[in-house]
């Protein structure tokens, strides 16, 4: 049985490019695997951030991994700052941590440059982020870590540090596997060049619990190409993200179809909106009810997540000590 572990930020509610390329992966494994997920609110902060918005956020996003299908007896989902464990773990592999290794990172370049070419300043938390990810995985020795195509990245990481660590101090941590989905990369629709994502404003996600409307009006209004069939037969990725939306919602043998008539005449792309809209209604409906019956007591459920992340603490406990003992410290202070 492998153990797993993955995280989600607090940036927003869950979407349906989140869901597709890691959550639904996390509800399928938690039948089989031991598993432990977290909404990653210390992750959250090497952003501008404010206090209530955080706290208000990661409460509403635990209640989205609930409604969308996991299921606290059988994996363990809490909030990250619940297990402090994460943030002591984090600074003893930052200690062994190349800055070279940080300055290199995608997202952190990204991100940066963003931030500079609007003139704002940035963290250091923003450079150490992997770092924590990292910890966040190793705490738990997990070896299979569900997560979309954008994260690899910090799993090569995760890999180098745990690597770094065995053979510098003592062989404690596993290399985890990233573990991917049919569909790990999903397309914003207003923007197909870039992931669909919370971050970039809500033309460029469909939510997982949003009104069947307002699901409809996204779609519609998905950038789609001029209809014009290319020289070599190519879609365009406004198409081509469409299309990987309706098999992700389990219509494989629509998307086919469409593909056939695209490669053999005039291209009309208000039938493959309308199958993706009605897609994702569909998926959304079942989901947005089960949200509804369970937020209604949301005392119940901050008890719950504090409970959940004591269970994850006691496992986080163990791998620290032995990783304080490694290092030279005192197993436990
Ligand atoms: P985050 O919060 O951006 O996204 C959560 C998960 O959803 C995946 N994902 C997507 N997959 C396909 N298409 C998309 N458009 C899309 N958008 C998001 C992400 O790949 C991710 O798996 N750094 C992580 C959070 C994290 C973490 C961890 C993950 C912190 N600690 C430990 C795994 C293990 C992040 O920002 O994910």
């Amino acid at each position: 049985m492998a153990r797993v572990l993955s995280g989600i930020q607090p940036t927003g509610p869950l979407h349906f490019g989140r869901y597709f390329g890691a959550v639904r992966n996390w509800v399928a494994m938690q039948a089989e695997h031991e598993c432990f997920f977290c909404v990653v609110d210390y992750h959250a902060m090497t952003v501008p951030f404010e206090a209530e918005v955080l706290r208000r956020q990661s409460l509403d996003l635990w209640i989205d991994l609930l409604a969308s299908g996991l299921d606290p007896d059988r994996a363990t989902v809490f909030l990250q700052s619940d297990v402090p464990e994460h943030t002591e773990l984090c600074w003893l592999l930052t200690a062994i941590t190349p800055y070279a290794w940080l300055r290199k990172m995608t997202q952190f370049k990204d991100k940066a440059q963003k931030a500079e070419s609007e003139g704002q300043s940035y963290t250091a938390g923003l450079l150490v982020y992997p770092v924590l990810q990292a910890a966040d995985i190793l705490i738990y020795k997990a070896t299979a870590v569900p997560v979309g195509e954008d994260q690899d990245q910090h799993l090569e990481l995760t890999r180098d540090l745990a690597r770094a660590f065995n053979q510098r101090f003592r062989a404690i941590f596993p290399e985890p596997d990233a573990i991917h989905t049919d569909t790990p990369k999903i397309l914003s629709p207003a923007d197909p060049e870039r992931k669909m994502s919370a971050s970039l404003g809500p033309r460029h996600y469909i939510g997982c619990f949003e009104e069947p409307a307002s699901i409809r009006r996204k779609i519609a209004g998905a950038v789609t190409d001029s209809g014009e069939p290319a020289a070599d037969g190519t879609l365009g990725p406004g198409v081509r993200g469409l299309l990987t939306l309706l098999r992700a919602a389990g219509r494989d043998a629509e998307a086919q179809a469409f593909e056939r008539d695209y490669a053999n005449g005039p291209r009309r792309y208000a039938p493959l909106k309308e199958a993706v809209a009605e897609a994702l209604v569909a998926l959304a409906e079942p989901m947005r009810e089960r949200r509804r019956a369970l937020a209604a007591d949301r005392k119940a459920l901050k008890r719950l997540a504090r409970e959940q992340g004591a269970r994850a603490r006691e496992v986080a406990r163990r791998t620290l000590a032995e990783a304080r003992e490694a290092v030279g410290l005192a197993p436990t202070p």
